[in-house]
């Protein structure tokens, strides 16, 4: 394993906190990332994992308009709905923030006002959807209609769900007002200002034919077709909207900084932000730098988790807003990987809010044991292709896999060595090849599956995992060490010894996505250490008001990525079951609470 320490950034997708996600967005964009930066950090990288609510744009003021309350009200509140679940699913953020702050408006201002400068901000009149009806411009999701590219009939003003292109809502056909319903609507002239894409093609063109093997082939070729076409121009940042940061100059009163355009800063600005509020601990407010800036870090690793919707905003217009950001001077680094995930489907179609077909998953997290999510989640995660969700294999996975494979292995074999041995780790005799075999194999996991959670092979790193459970149970079999101890007591410390010494190495090889458990395991095996840090919320007070933050305190934990050998004779604690199994009736009882 390499000794090097790499900083790596994880960027997560920022949620719109318009209402309680569902489970297929946690499969796609929330879960992998925190699997991913707990790998990094258990082997000694530093990791800066944030994110944040996004809090503007149409989705938000719809919301708002719906419910009759205001878009801060809509924001506070979904904003903590999701804190409290990444507490509950233990999604580890150095910083959740979200984007009515003061610090992001400085940051998105800033950045504004940098590519007008660099000549990448233009300001231009545009004609635009006006419903006479309700007297107002329809900006991105205030409009719909059919897709121009695929001919999708629900295609919403910015972005086709169905194909993912993006582009004008004047190319929609048949368009009609989501606040009237009218499809009288009339086209009017409306200044606005543009980022200028078109400059940016090339330059992105190049970037991306530069070592990218390491990219999902779905985000690649999506990526390449698109600026293959050089199609890319201007493109409007500003909106006839009162929602959103404000556009720094005088005369604007009335508009504000598009969504798509703030939101992707928050990478940024988060960064930002958590250095400053760091810098009681670190004495460092510029400590961002170290993963940001290419001048003082240049081999840092920028990674950007996404649902396949946000494909183009982040290998096309993010990457193009930095590289025209850094002609002012500045030396930004540009994402090294957008891990994009396809969709996660309820059976028999997509998920979707307004249809009510959602598994919203605060309510889940409060029927269910949050890692039988992180389990099922990952093993049924839409890496390469959609994936249908059903209970059913939600149930099956939990009972037979995670249950039945590890949960079982670890709590029969802790339960027997800490009856029969005092509560202590038996000390073993000589090892025969058996012995030995099983612990090179697992031994061998943390490279292997190492490799494959550094890929941002998550599944694969679990099926590997599971298959090493697999291996520890048939050891057991053939060594029976529960037979073994009436005759030859010798003979069975060691393969009891040998089995909690397997379980104490793989249970760090579960634990980027079993965290809960794998630190269980640890105590019950008498280990003082933790593997991962601590989580915490804190309100802060800005000039734009008081916002909730999710943070993280790595300190007491430190590359424990390593087969340590487990001490013979270490006081062991008393173990307890690591998971429930599902019956019927639960499920059924779990299940009307849920839907
Ligand atoms: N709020 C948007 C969405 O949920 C954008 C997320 S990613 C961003 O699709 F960072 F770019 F904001
Ligand atoms: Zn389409």
């Amino acid at each position: 394993m390499t000794t090097e320490i790499k900083k790596i950034l994880v960027g997560v997708a920022w949620p719109y906190v318009n209402g309680e996600k569902h489970i297929g967005q946690i499969a796609g964009a929330y879960l992998p990332p925190d699997i991913f930066a707990r790998y990094q950090r258990l082997i000694g990288n530093e990791v800066l994992m944030v994110g944040g609510s996004d809090t503007h744009g149409t989705p938000i003021t719809l919301k708002a308009d719906a419910d009759g309350v205001t878009p801060a009200e809509i924001v506070n509140k979904y904003h903590e709905l999701f804190v409290d679940g990444c507490v509950q699913l233990g999604l580890t953020f150095d910083l959740y923030t979200h984007t009515e702050t003061q610090n992001h408006w400085d940051v998105t201002q800033q950045m504004f006002l940098q590519h007008m400068e660099a000549g990448y901000v233009y300001k231009d009149s545009q004609p635009q959807l006006y419903d006479p009806i309700a007297k107002r411009f329809l900006a991105d999701r205030y409009v719909e209609g059919t897709c121009p590219f695929c001919g999708y009939p629900e295609a919403r003003g910015d972005q086709c769900d169905n194909c993912g292109r993006i582009y004008d809502a004047l190319e929609l056909k048949n368009p009609r007002s989501k606040i009237t319903g009218s499809t009288e609507l009339e086209v009017r002239e409306t200044e606005h200002f543009f980022l200028d894409m078109g400059k940016m093609n090339e330059p992105l063109l190049a970037w991306i034919k530069e070592d990218k093997e390491h990219w999902r082939p779905n985000v690649l070729n999506f990526t390449r077709g698109q600026l293959e076409l050089k199609e890319l121009r201007g493109r409007a940042i500003t909106r006839d909207i009162d929602w959103g940061v404000t556009i720094p100059l005088e005369g604007y009163a009335d508009k504000r900084i598009y969504v798509w355009y703030d939101a992707v800063i928050g990478y940024l600005s988060a960064a930002i932000e958590w250095a400053n509020l760091a810098a009681d601990a670190t004495g460092d407010a510029e400590a961002w730098r170290q993963w940001w800036d290419g001048d003082i870090n240049p081999d840092a690793l920028i990674y950007n988790f996404i649902g396949k919707d946000n494909i183009p905003f982040h290998t096309i217009i993010w990457p193009g807003m930095l590289m025209g950001y850094n002609e002012g001077g500045a030396n930004l680094n540009l994402p090294y990987d957008v891990p994009a995930n396809e969709y996660l489907n309820l059976s028999g179609g997509k998920f979707s809010t307004s249809r009510g077909r959602v598994i919203g998953w605060n309510t889940v997290l409060r029927e269910f044991q949050p890692e039988a999510w992180r389990y099922v989640l990952t093993v049924m995660a839409p890496e390469n292709s959609d994936v249908e969700f059903t209970w059913q294999e939600f149930m099956d996975r939990v009972n037979n896999e995670l249950v039945a494979n590890w949960g079982n292995l670890v709590n029969r074999v802790l339960s027997f060595a800490y009856k029969r041995y005092e509560g202590s780790v038996p000390t073993p005799g000589e090892l025969d090849a058996t012995d030995q075999a099983l612990l090179d194999e697992i031994r061998a996991g943390f490279e292997g599956v190492g490799e494959l959670y550094n890929a941002v092979k998550l599944k694969a790193a679990l099926t590997e995992a599971r298959r090493l459970s697999q291996r520890i149970n048939q050891y057991l079999n053939e060594k029976a060490p529960w037979q073994a101890i009436k005759n030859d007591p010798e003979a069975a410390a060691t393969s009891l010894y040998v089995a909690l010494q397997a379980i104490d190495w793989l249970s760090i090889l579960w634990a980027p996505i079993l965290p809960f458990s794998s630190e269980k395991v640890r105590q019950y095996l008498g280990h003082s250490e933790p593997l991962f840090g601590r989580q915490y919320t804190e309100r802060v007070e800005d000039a734009r008001g008081s916002h909730l933050v999710l943070r993280y305190d790595p300190t007491e934990a430190r590359g424990r990525w390593q087969a340590e050998v487990l001490p013979p004779g270490q006081a062991m604690r008393a173990p307890e079951a690591l998971f429930v199994k599902l019956d019927d009736d639960d499920m059924a009882d779990k299940l009307q609470a849920v839907l």
